[in-house]
């Protein structure tokens, strides 16, 4: 069975709680749920991680190296500056799917730039937690 890695950055396990106007009411455990009933749809394994902590995140990616067949990832706040977790996913070159919950195109600007996004395969926005299994479909397909 193929292997999949989610990661879930800064700040995601604090939704249900957080910002409920742009993030919703669901939990990340809800979220995580969901994300393993649709693993199975698609015959694929599932390990999911959470860090408020980029160099956890670094390092986590840097152990997916032979392990991991995909990368979904929603780096939170990370997305948009953090060069060490681009150059992780890089230089694993395991194909990585991003994920945000909410359409970072259509908030304020300084969300609007990703610097994951051009090491990632592509990219899923603004989805609420529907994101996410949207991003297991496209690990599917890639996985063929
Ligand atoms: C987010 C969008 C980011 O801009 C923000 O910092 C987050 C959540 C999302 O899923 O919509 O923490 O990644």
């Amino acid at each position: 069975m193929k292997k999949v890695l989610v990661i879930h950055g800064p700040n995601l396990n604090m939704l249900g709680k957080r910002e409920v106007e742009v993030y919703g009411m669901t939990t990340l455990d809800e979220i995580n749920e969901s994300i393993k009933e649709e693993v199975k749809r698609y015959e694929l394994e599932v390990e999911i991680f959470q860090s408020n902590h980029e160099g956890e995140i670094v390092d986590k990616i840097q152990s997916a190296l032979g392990r991991f067949d995909c990368i979904i990832i929603n780096p939170g706040a990370l997305t948009h500056y953090s060069i060490a977790i681009r150059d992780a996913l890089a230089a694993v070159k395991i194909p990585a799917i991003e994920v945000h919950l909410s359409n970072i195109h259509a908030r304020e600007e300084f969300r609007h730039k990703s610097v994951i996004a051009p090491v990632a395969i592509g990219q899923i926005v603004g989805f609420g937690p529907e994101s996410y299994m949207l991003a297991v479909r496209a690990a599917a397909g890639i996985l063929g």
